[in-house]
C-alpha cells in the first residue's frame, strides 16, 4: 500500500488532488489511520512487529505529501512571478501634464539673472498697511494715488484681521489695503536688513483697473540697491545688463526720461528701442532710427532721501537706486502675447500653448 500511495502522491496533478490523497490516507477515516486503529486489537507480540511498519508507512506518506505540497507552492510562486513581471522599459501611459505659467517662468528667469548680479529675493505681504505702501514712500495723505478709484482698501473688519496676521512692527495706521506696487518691500527690506542691500522683490500687486492691458491684479518686480556712492550710472548699467540678458539681445538700447515718483529723486522713466520686423514690433536697436520707435518699459530713480530716512537709514551715508517693472508686460514682450487678460483666464488651450514644460 505504501508503494501505491507514494506513487499516487508523486502523480498528483495539483494541490487539490494532493489534499484529497492526504484525506484518503491520513484523514480521520483514512486507510493508514484505520491501520493504526487495528494496533489496539493486536496481541503484544504482533503489535511490536506491526507498529513500527505502520508508523514508518505513515511517516513516509506524510513526508511525501509535505514535499509534494512544497513543490506545488514553489511552482505557484514561480508562475506568479512570471505573470506579474513589470517591464520598466515600457513607455508610461500619457497623463495630462501641467506646465509653468509664463508669469512664473519670467519671475524665475528674472531671479536667475539678478542672482548673477548679486541680488537676493525679498518678499512682503500682499495685504499691506497704508504706512508701508504710501507714507514711508513719501506719498502724502493727499497724494492722488491713494484715491479709492486706484486702490483696493480693506473694510474696517478685514483691516483688523489683516493687522493681526501682517505682524507690522512699523508705525502704521489701521488702514489696510491690497498693495498697489512692490515698492513697500523696499521699506520692509531696508528696515529688516539695513544697508548695504541688493534685492529684487517679485510679486502680485492690485489696482482698480481693467482693460486689454490692465487687470486688477498683476505682477511687478522691484529692484533696490543701497550702498555708498551709488549713482544713476549704476542704475543704467544694471537695467541694461538685465534687459539684454532677459531679451537675449545685445542690441537693446535704453532711453532715460526725466519723470516723477514721490519715492525717487531724480526719477527716471525708461524706454526701450524697438524696430519693425515683418510688421511686428521687435525690441532692439536705436528707437530714434528711421522705422524704429520707443516703448515705455519701467519706472525707476535714485531712492529719495526721505524714503531712506523713513526706513531708518542716514541719507548722508547711503545712496540707492530703485526700479519697478511689470512682469506680465515683460512676458508679453518676450513671448509675443497681446492680451494681458488671457494671463489670468486659465484657458487650458492658452496655457498649453504658452506654458513651459517643467
Ligand atoms: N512703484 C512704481 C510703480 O508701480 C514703479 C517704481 C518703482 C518707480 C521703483 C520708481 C522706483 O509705478
Amino acid at each position: 500500500m505504501q508503494e501505491d500511495a507514494l506513487q499516487r502522491i508523486e502523480g498528483a496533478s495539483d494541490a487539490r488532488a494532493l489534499e484529497a490523497l492526504r484525506i484518503e490516507y491520513l484523514g480521520k477515516q483514512g486507510s493508514i489511520s484505520a491501520l493504526m486503529k487495528t494496533l489496539g486489537k493486536m496481541s503484544p507480540e504482533e503489535r511490536q512487529e506491526q507498529a513500527p511498519k505502520i508508523q514508518s508507512a505513515r511517516t513516509a506518506v506524510a513526508d511525501a505529501i509535505a514535499a509534494r505540497k512544497e513543490a506545488f507552492e514553489a511552482e505557484e510562486l514561480e508562475r506568479k512571478l512570471a505573470s506579474e513581471t513589470l517591464d520598466l522599459t515600457l513607455p508610461s501611459p500619457t497623463a495630462p501634464r501641467g506646465s509653468v505659467h509664463p508669469v512664473s517662468q519670467v519671475m524665475d528667469e528674472l531671479a536667475e539673472i539678478f542672482a548673477d548680479l548679486g541680488f537676493s529675493v525679498a518678499t512682503g505681504p500682499e495685504i499691506e498697511d497704508d504706512w508701508h505702501n504710501f507714507t514711508a514712500l513719501n506719498m502724502a495723505e493727499t497724494h492722488p494715488a491713494r484715491a479709492m478709484h486706484d486702490t483696493f482698501y480693506c473694510s474696517a473688519e478685514g483691516a483688523n484681521e489683516a493687522l493681526d496676521t501682517a505682524a507690522n512692527s512699523a508705525p502704521n495706521t489701521p488702514r489696510m489695503l491690497l498693495r498697489t506696487h512692490t515698492s513697500p518691500v523696499q521699506i520692509r527690506s531696508m528696515k529688516e536688513q539695513g544697508a548695504p542691500i541688493r534685492i529684487i522683490a517679485p510679486g502680485r500687486v492690485y489696482r482698480s483697473d481693467s482693460d486689454a492691458t490692465h487687470t486688477p491684479m498683476f505682477h511687478q518686480i522691484e529692484g533696490l540697491v543701497v550702498d555708498k556712492g551709488i549713482h544713476l550710472g549704476h542704475l543704467k548699467w544694471t537695467l541694461e545688463t538685465f534687459l539684454k540678458a532677459f531679451f537675449e539681445r545685445d542690441d537693446i538700447v535704453l532711453r532715460l526720461r526725466p519723470s516723477y515718483f514721490p519715492f525717487t529723486e531724480p526719477s527716471v522713466e525708461v524706454d526701450v528701442g524697438w524696430q519693425d520686423v515683418d510688421g511686428r514690433k521687435v525690441l532692439g536697436g536705436d528707437g530714434d532710427a528711421p522705422g524704429h520707435g520707443w516703448m515705455e518699459l519701467l519706472g525707476s530713480g535714485m531712492v529719495n532721501a526721505r524714503v531712506l530716512e523713513f526706513a531708518g537709514l542716514d541719507p548722508d551715508e547711503w545712496q540707492g537706486f530703485a526700479f519697478g517693472v511689470g512682469v506680465d508686460r515683460l512676458a508679453m514682450l518676450k513671448y509675443g502675447m497681446d492680451d494681458l487678460r488671457a494671463f489670468f483666464d486659465g484657458d487650458q488651450r492658452w496655457l498649453d500653448h504658452y506654458g513651459f514644460s517643467p
